[in-house]
């Protein structure tokens, strides 16, 4: 049984990665400083709650499991806060991926797998976007994982390990069944955002000064499940590949505005009277994030899946469940 490392496994998208690898057979370990994550959120097979920013406590993990592979997911991505507290960002989600760097080249573990973002590009005009896009960063958040991604490539140059950096675009859906979904709170995702007030009966904030058709901010929405299983796929991938470095875009060509979705949600859960705000776009926040995963679905054999509103579906009985369970 190979032991794999997944740091960040109590959050939303670790979570669903460490249960689809236990499905696999793999043993899990999962590491996470429950900064956002939540134990109740633990699918693999033995939990540590340390800090990735602390290496030593790290380095314990190191040496006491011989491990085959990571998964490095932990990292924070809230993007307004990325530009107010950059020095935790930098020691959060660089400082702490130089430490997750020096302990695979010590421990001479052969793979690692980043979460990375679409954030890497900035604003585009051009569409889809692909992996050979120029990488400018519009938050700060953005450049740190650039800066991430930059660190690992170095090292794969120099053939210390082999790594897929994942840039991720929209990640949605839940796996209500095992209960695991979006933990943020409160949410900083624009649908848990938009579920969890209508459900309330609260105001919706939307933001409707992009340059998009219906001035409202495009996204390529990607199911959680459909994740999981590309993460998977990397692995059986990476240890074949010749390439030391590969970047792959995780999209699905859900292309869809915010109005848009709020349509979706609003014929889901049956509220007509929606009280909406209009507000400014922040700072950081790009009008069309739109990929183009043809890259991931050929190295890969790779094919997302998951229809948007049958995440969606999934979507509004996790936040029913969390708002019932004060979770
Ligand atoms: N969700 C998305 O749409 C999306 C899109 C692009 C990139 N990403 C990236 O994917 C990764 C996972 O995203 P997610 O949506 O699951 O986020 P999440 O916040 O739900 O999970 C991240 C987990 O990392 C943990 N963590 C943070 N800093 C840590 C540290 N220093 N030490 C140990 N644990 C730490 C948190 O407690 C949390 O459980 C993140 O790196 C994020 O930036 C996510």
């Amino acid at each position: 049984m190979k032991t794999i490392l997944v740091t960040g496994g109590c959050g939303f998208i670790g979570s669903h990665l460490s249960l689809f690898l236990k499905k696999k057979k793999y043993n899990v370990i999962v590491i996470d400083s429950l900064i956002i994550g939540k134990k109740k959120l633990f699918k693999g097979n033995k939990f540590f709650k340390i800090n990735i920013t602390n290496k030593n406590k790290l380095e314990k993990i190191f040496q006491k499991y011989k491990i085959f592979a990571i998964y490095h997911l932990a990292g924070l991505s809230k993007l307004t806060e990325s530009f107010k507290k950059k020095a935790l960002y930098q020691k959060n989600n660089i400082q702490g991926t130089k430490n997750i760097i020096e302990l695979t080249k010590k421990y001479k573990i052969r793979y690692l797998i980043f979460s990375s973002s679409a954030s890497v590009y900035g604003n585009k005009r051009s569409f889809p976007i692909n992996e050979s896009s120029s990488l400018r960063p519009i938050s700060y958040y953005g450049k740190t994982k650039l800066i991430s991604e930059r660190l690992i490539k170095k090292e794969c140059s120099k053939k210390f390990f082999k790594s897929i950096c994942l840039r991720y675009f929209n990640v949605v859906g839940s796996n209500f069944k095992n209960k695991i979904g979006e933990i943020h709170n409160p949410p900083i995702h624009l649908i848990p955002i938009l579920i969890k007030n209508i459900i309330l009966g609260k105001p919706i904030n939307i933001r409707s000064n992009f340059n998009t058709k219906d001035k409202t901010g495009v996204r390529d929405y990607i199911d959680v499940n459909d994740m999981a299983k590309a993460h998977y796929l990397c692995l059986k991938k990476i240890v074949k590949t010749k390439k030391n470095f590969l970047a792959l875009n995780l999209g699905s060509k859900k292309y869809l505005s915010v109005k848009e979705i709020l349509r979706i949600i609003q014929k889901k859960i049956k509220i007509k009277n929606i009280k909406i705000i209009f507000t400014k776009k922040l700072k950081g926040e790009p009008d069309k994030l739109m990929a183009s995963s043809k890259l991931a679905i050929k190295i890969l054999g790779w094919k997302p899946k998951v229809n948007i509103k049958n995440s969606i579906s999934n979507m509004i009985l996790w936040e029913k469940y969390k708002l019932k369970n004060k979770i």
